[in-house]
């Protein structure tokens, strides 16, 4: 039986340089849970439609699921632990869970990439372009209400700390 060749991947995951050996066929999404201990992304369909496994490859939302690892060599991938951590939560982070944003959480880690995105690109969004930025974000149980509203809240925090700069 052939043995899978593997291939050398260096990525920046959260400001931190990681190696692993890779297969060409396999995803971001299986490297970073199950080579690199990040189980913090999540896996859900594993084919592109729930947003659960999203990740920022160079600043950009991307599904982890249908990334493969190659790509993302020598690249920088920022995980919802690069957004925030517990020490200095990120206002979103803060907002989901002063909002209700959380039931059983595991959207979450997609829908705050995704979200992270958007304020980063645009720190006043209408809720129109909030539910547009996290239309690729599927959630089970919070009906997104509570999510657009914590989105709203955190994107007015961030803009009052742009204010206070000034
Ligand atoms: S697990 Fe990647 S989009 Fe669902
Ligand atoms: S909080 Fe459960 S899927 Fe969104």
């Amino acid at each position: 039986m052939s043995k899978t060749k593997l291939y050398p991947l260096k990525i920046n995951i959260n400001g931190v340089w990681k190696k692993a050996k890779v297969a060409p066929e396999e995803s971001l999404l299986k490297v970073l849970r199950e080579k690199l201990g990040h189980t913090e992304v999540k896996e859900g369909c594993g084919k592109g439609d729930c947003g659960a496994c999203a990740v920022l490859l160079n600043g950009k939302p991307v599904n982890a699921c249908l990334t493969l690892a190659l790509q993302a060599d020598q690249q920088k991938v920022v995980t919802v632990k690069g957004i925030g951590t517990p020490d200095r939560p990120h206002p979103l982070q803060e907002s989901f869970v002063k909002r209700g944003a959380i039931q059983c959480g595991f959207c979450t880690a997609g829908m705050l990439v995704s979200a992270k995105n958007l304020l980063d690109e645009n720190p006043n969004p209408s809720r129109d372009e909030i539910k547009k930025a996290i239309s690729g974000n599927l959630c089970r149980c919070t009906g997104y209400k509570k999510i657009i509203e914590a989105i709203e809240e955190a994107a007015q925090k961030i803009r009052q700390t742009i204010y206070d700069k000034r």
